[in-house]
């Protein structure tokens, strides 16, 4: 529509009254998000909660759960004493539930939690050794089969570092099946269902301490190694015993820089008022401020909801009422610079940089996780219609970058060929190697057969 000068000199004087008196700001909040879901999804996260089935039929709870969370974690019902009552019989219907609510609601789904020392059915508390690491592995094959291609990130492992100064593994029967207990346990994951992230997850892990060191550390060896992980979980139980560490933010952000995306898992934080609910948005703020902090669970909806209701620590007192720790997060999230959504979210398709195999041949598409000065590169390499005997893949790095190490590969400069086991790789199938390095990881590559 075409305005008058004159018409144009009364909008314009009717809009300086209106910023005079406030009114835009009010135009303003009124267009803010209203829910913690959709305002994370503003700023490319999610907002999640824990989740029980049994209280799915409360009518004050679902209506909570639809309205403000677009993600979910079974508080139980995906442990292995749910999931598993007796060996090699599973039982899924109470985590189905749960799961189908999710998918009605458009919410993503966190599972929880696939091998942990606890919560464990008595059958497998009373199993060692190499039948107990069996069983894991058929159990972490069966469950994550099962959710295949529902989940957007399993917690894998969960609390297998000890409490205090040592940085050593927890004791446990799992742990005495030998230290690689974790690491195979992500690698069944993957196979299993190769779309989920997969993620470790432990509590006390917030700040930085010998614990979070311990994970820190083993991070970064499985990043070294190929060992699939693509996600770190900060439970952030809070107290005033335990309060929000001054290092929260930079925490995360280490493990990020590791090239893996953080989680906040478990949120909850005791208290009242307006000290809650300055941490709950201290806790906000950070995972904003943080690009690969995918999103943030509450453990559970109302205050009488919690593994620790006494403590009220969550955003809703017991009859569903906003506290004002819900206000603060809500603000913090509607405030929250906006930051791209993170890669790992939505990725990005693999870059293909050889042409579709004719006949014989082999292609080969990289995968990278950058950070702010060095990437790791997955790299998969897939026979055309004939089997292959040994492949060489050479890679262009950009000007500054250096290969530092690789894994399932043998390396010469910036040339990768097979090893002995994964030079032999059937019509159509695919194996892959990776390595990692400092600057900026390489986007072209050349797969040539032998
Ligand atoms: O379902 C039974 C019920 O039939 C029985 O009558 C009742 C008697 O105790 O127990 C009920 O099961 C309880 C279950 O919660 C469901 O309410 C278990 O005893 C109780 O141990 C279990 O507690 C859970 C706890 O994990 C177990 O370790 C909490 O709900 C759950 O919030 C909590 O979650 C953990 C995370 O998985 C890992 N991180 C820490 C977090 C808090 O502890």
């Amino acid at each position: 529509m075409k305005r008058s000068p004159k018409r144009r000199l009364i909008l314009a004087g009717t809009l300086g009254l209106l910023v005079a008196g406030g009114a835009l700001a009010v135009t303003s909040t009124a267009n803010a998000a209203t829910t913690l879901g959709a305002s994370a999804a503003e700023k490319g996260r999610y907002f999640g909660t824990a989740v029980a089935a049994y209280k799915l039929s409360d009518a004050t709870y679902s209506g909570i759960l639809n309205r403000e969370f677009n993600s979910v974690t079974p508080e139980n019902e995906m442990k292995w004493d749910a999931t598993e009552p007796t060996q090699g019989q599973f039982s899924f219907t109470s985590a189905d539930q749960i799961v189908a609510r999710a998918k009605a609601n458009g919410a993503k789904v966190r599972g929880h939690a696939l091998a942990w020392h606890s919560q464990q059915p008595s059958w497998a508390q009373n199993l060692s050794g190499t039948a107990l690491r069996n069983a894991m592995v058929n159990h972490v094959t069966q469950v994550a089969t099962h959710y295949k291609g529902q989940i957007d990130s399993w917690d894998v492992v969960n609390e297998a570092f000890a409490d205090g100064g040592t940085g050593a593994r927890r004791d446990s029967n799992l742990q005495r099946t030998g230290n690689d207990w974790i690491e195979v346990a992500f690698r069944t994951a993957r196979a299993a269902d190769p779309a989920a992230k997969l993620c470790y997850n432990d509590y006390n892990t917030d700040g930085q301490n010998a614990k979070s060191n311990a994970v820190f550390a083993m991070v970064q060896d499985f990043k070294s190694r190929g060992v699939p992980i693509d996600c770190v979980g900060f439970q952030s139980h809070f107290n005033s015993a335990s309060p929000v560490p001054s290092d929260y933010q930079a925490n995360l952000q280490r493990f990020a820089n590791l090239g893996v995306d953080v989680q906040i898992t478990e949120l909850d934080i005791e208290g009242s008022g307006t000290t809650q609910a300055n941490s709950f948005g201290t806790v906000t703020r950070a995972c904003l401020a943080v690009t690969r902090c995918n999103g943030i669970t509450v453990w559970g909806i109302r205050d009488s909801d919690s593994w620790r209701a006494s403590g009220t620590p969550l955003l809703f007192d017991g009859s569903g009422n906003k506290k004002a720790a819900y206000t603060a997060v809500l603000d913090a999230l509607n405030s929250g610079t906006s930051t791209p959504p993170p890669t790992t979210t939505a990725p990005p398709p693999p870059t293909t940089t050889t042409p579709p195999p004719s006949g014989s041949g082999c292609t080969s598409t990289i995968s990278l996780n950058q950070w702010n000065g060095g990437f790791v590169a997955t790299v998969k390499v897939t026979a055309g219609a004939s089997r292959l005997n040994g492949w060489t893949v050479n890679v262009t790095l950009p000007s500054g970058a250096a290969v530092t190490n690789s894994w399932n590969a043998s390396a010469s400069g910036t040339s990768f060929s097979n090893v002995s086991y994964n030079g032999s790789v059937n019509a159509g199938a695919s194996t892959e190697f990776g390595f990692q390095g400092t600057g900026t990881g390489p986007s072209v590559s050349t797969c040539t057969a032998r």
